[in-house]
């Protein structure tokens, strides 16, 4: 699917808007299942991911247009049960199709979810949710049944805080009779989206953002319109490209209140980040500094997701950081690409102790995974001389104007199709 070529060690600068959240649009078009006819997705990003959605939902009987970035789903009144192996198997949020199936229609069958390989990705909490809420769950270890005559509310506490087990959940109990409490649930800003469009479709759910979710289910649902909010990953991504270069400027379309930890930890480093209602404002040191240990959590910690980003940025800077992993267990398949640039990067089990060496150079390097991909391309940015950045069908996954964004901010970067 082609490469980057990237011309780096300038500062970036000048202001880019960013576009809506993968992680909001892929459970809310999963969402759009539960409600017969026209729901209308505003903002919803143009990228590999929500087209793979798309054509599950095509799959399942509903009508789905594009015009810009709105995307319209109109569901019929019978829906399929079977999501089709292909897109199950290109990303791990297809597996929110069965929530959504259950909750609607009582059944969904699939087969494993596919998605980054970032170590172990089970979906036992998952499947626990649904078995708690009265489906019988056959897995024979390849295909997935999922059935219920009738769903029921209850209590479910899960022993970690999983985002998509915990929007899983939301959308079966939607179909289910009665009361839901979803107990240490992900508080992810996603949460808060999908709760908002859920609402949009008339169900009665509240407590999304904090560890208590409580859904009433069995309420009537009409289609609804709704827009997904700014993606805080590409938000971070952009200003990590600010800060790596020792740039300056505006990511509009964000306050920054979903990538705070991220924004704390820049400015930890020296970026003076200025946090408006439509935008955050940022201007980088020549070289950013280390920043004492940091690890990864569940939202309010330190996004997974935003980890490689941190680390590429603090790579090209001076002096020492910690930054250890919690979430995954292996997400640091990108250190061998900073490596390959000069970076000094030491892995010890789960934790990174980034060196900064103040100057990276120029390589020809392969994503290996969607972040860890935005992370070579951040460090490429810094680095002096031609870099090369394979792999962007990964980037595809989550990014749809990177090269072009980025050009946008100054860098000197060209898409190379083949
Ligand atoms: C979502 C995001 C992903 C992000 C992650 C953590 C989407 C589409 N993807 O992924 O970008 O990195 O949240 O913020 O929204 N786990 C289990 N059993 C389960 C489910 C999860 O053990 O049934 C474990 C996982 O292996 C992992 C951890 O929980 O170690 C976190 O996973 P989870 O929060 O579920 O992430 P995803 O929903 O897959």
């Amino acid at each position: 699917m082609g490469h980057l070529i990237i011309e780096g060690g300038r500062p970036l600068g000048g202001a880019v808007r960013v576009h809506g959240a993968k992680n909001s649009a892929l459970p809310i078009l999963a969402a759009a299942l539960l409600a017969q006819g026209e729901s209308v997705i505003h903002n919803c990003p143009d990228l590999t991911d929500v087209a793979a959605a798309a054509e599950i939902l095509r799959a399942l009987g509903c009508r789905v247009r594009r015009s810009g970035t709105t995307v319209t789903v109109d569901a019929p009144a019978e829906l399929g049960h079977t999501v089709p192996d292909g897109p199950m198997g290109r990303m791990r949020a297809s597996v929110l199709f069965l929530g959504a199936l259950l909750g609607r229609t009582g059944r969904a069958e699939a087969s494993w979810p596919g998605g980054c390989a970032l170590g172990a990705r089970p979906i036992d909490l998952h499947l626990g949710a649904f078995r708690a809420l009265g489906a019988q769950v056959r897995d024979d270890g390849d295909r997935l049944v999922c059935t219920a005559d009738a769903l029921h509310g209850r209590r479910i506490v899960f022993p970690f805080p999983s985002v998509g087990a915990t929007e899983d959940a939301m959308l079966a109990a939607v179909g289910a009779q009665g009361v839901t409490i979803l107990e240490n649930a992900a508080r992810e800003p996603e949460l808060v989206d999908l709760q908002g469009f859920l609402r949009a479709l008339g169900a009665e759910v509240a407590g999304a953002g904090t560890a208590r979710i409580v859904v009433c289910g069995g309420r009537p649902l009409r289609p609804g319109t709704y827009t997904v909010m700014a993606d805080r990953i590409v938000a971070a991504t952009y200003a990590a490209a600010l800060a790596a270069t020792g740039g300056a400027g505006a990511l509009l379309g964000t306050d920054g209140a979903g990538w705070s930890p991220m924004c704390d930890a820049l400015a930890r480093a020296g970026c003076a980040v200025r946090r408006l209602p439509d935008r955050v404002e940022l201007t980088a040191p020549p070289r950013l500094r280390g920043i004492g240990p940091i690890e990864t959590g569940p939202w309010p910690g330190f996004p997974t997701d935003a980890q490689p980003l941190l680390t590429a940025a603090l790579a090209a800077g001076e002096g020492e950081t910690l930054l250890t992993e919690t979430v995954f267990d292996r997400r640091f398949g990108y250190v061998a690409g900073l490596r390959a640039m000069g970076a000094d990067v030491a892995l010890d089990g789960r934790t990174a102790r980034i060196h900064g060496v103040g100057v990276l150079h120029g390589a020809d390097v392969t994503a290996g995974d969607l972040r860890g991909g935005a992370a070579l391309t951040v460090a490429a940015l810094a680095a002096g001389g031609e870099s090369t950045v394979r792999g962007l069908a990964h980037i595809a996954r989550g990014y749809a104007s990177l090269p072009e964004d980025l050009s946008a901010l100054g860098g000197r970067i060209r898409r190379h199709e083949g």
